[in-house]
């Protein structure tokens, strides 16, 4: 029977479209780009930004329900999350200069992304479908009950350097930002490490020439590079055998 409401219809998709691969928070969309390249049917890419393919703000529950109910009609195979991660590192901690007030706003918001993806990649699992999210390497979301919960799961946790898949600031250094990748599926080969053998610069300050110039670099830095997202859609790909 037809639904009489459908979020695929709501976001001008058809109904009974099936995808490969949906990207959550996904800033550039470098991922989902290159998923698509490689001949995979994608969702939306979504994100606050106002050049996101689907712009949703994922901290008011009306747009949750709307991306969890997307997720159930479009029967996803993949999705994947890069959820905020500011309140997650020490770095950030340490230097942000905020309130009280603000801190507690950041931490419900942060908390409330990190609790909204981990209950995506639950479901997936459940669904016999997969899933992944991706943090810095130290991240505190990777203590969290969700994640170990995830990890007595079937779900594990591959690391790597960002710099070995090119990651550089605008002098051409490169930037070492340890990462992780959280999936129920073999991400082994993402597990690549820094063989720079060349001073690496530092994830700090703004960027002070070129295009980014003025953004800050941890932001910048966020972006996936296009190495990383070819090794990865290949990843993703591969397991639809
Ligand atoms: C760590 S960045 C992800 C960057 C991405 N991996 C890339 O390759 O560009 C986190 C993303 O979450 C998005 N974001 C933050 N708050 C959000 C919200 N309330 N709703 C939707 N997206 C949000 C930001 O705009 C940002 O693009
Ligand atoms: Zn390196």
């Amino acid at each position: 029977m037809r639904p009489s409401w459908s979020a695929m219809q709501e976001i001008g998709r058809d109904i009974g479209e099936r995808w490969d691969f949906m990207e959550i928070f996904s800033g550039c969309s470098r991922l989902s780009k290159e998923v698509a390249k490689f001949g995979g049917k994608c969702g939306p890419a979504v994100d606050c930004l106002p050049s996101a393919e689907l712009r949703l703000d994922l901290s008011t529950p009306s747009t949750r329900a709307l991306l969890w109910q997307l997720v159930k009609e479009s029967r996803v195979r993949w999705i994947h999350l890069g959820f905020p991660c500011t309140f997650f590192i020490n770095l950030g901690r340490c230097t942000a200069l905020r309130t009280h007030t603000q801190w507690e706003e950041l931490r419900e918001t942060a908390l409330g992304h990190m609790e909204f993806s981990i209950h995506l990649l639950r479901e997936q699992e459940t669904e016999g479908r997969d899933g992944s999210m991706e943090q810095p390497r130290n991240a505190g979301s990777w203590r969290c009950r969700g994640w170990t919960e995830l990890e007595n799961s079937s779900f594990q946790k591959y690391i790597y350097d960002s710099c070995a898949f090119g990651l550089c600031d605008e002098y051409g250094r490169p930037l070492q930002k340890p990462g992780a990748l959280g999936s129920n599926r073999d991400l082994s080969t993402m597990e690549r490490q820094c063989c720079c053998g060349v001073p690496h610069g530092r994830v700090e300050g703004s960027v002070q020439q070129g295009p980014e110039k003025g953004r800050r670099r941890s932001e910048v830095a966020g972006q996936y590079t296009l190495a990383f997202c070819q090794a990865f859609a290949r990843e993703i790909l591969r397991s639809r055998i």
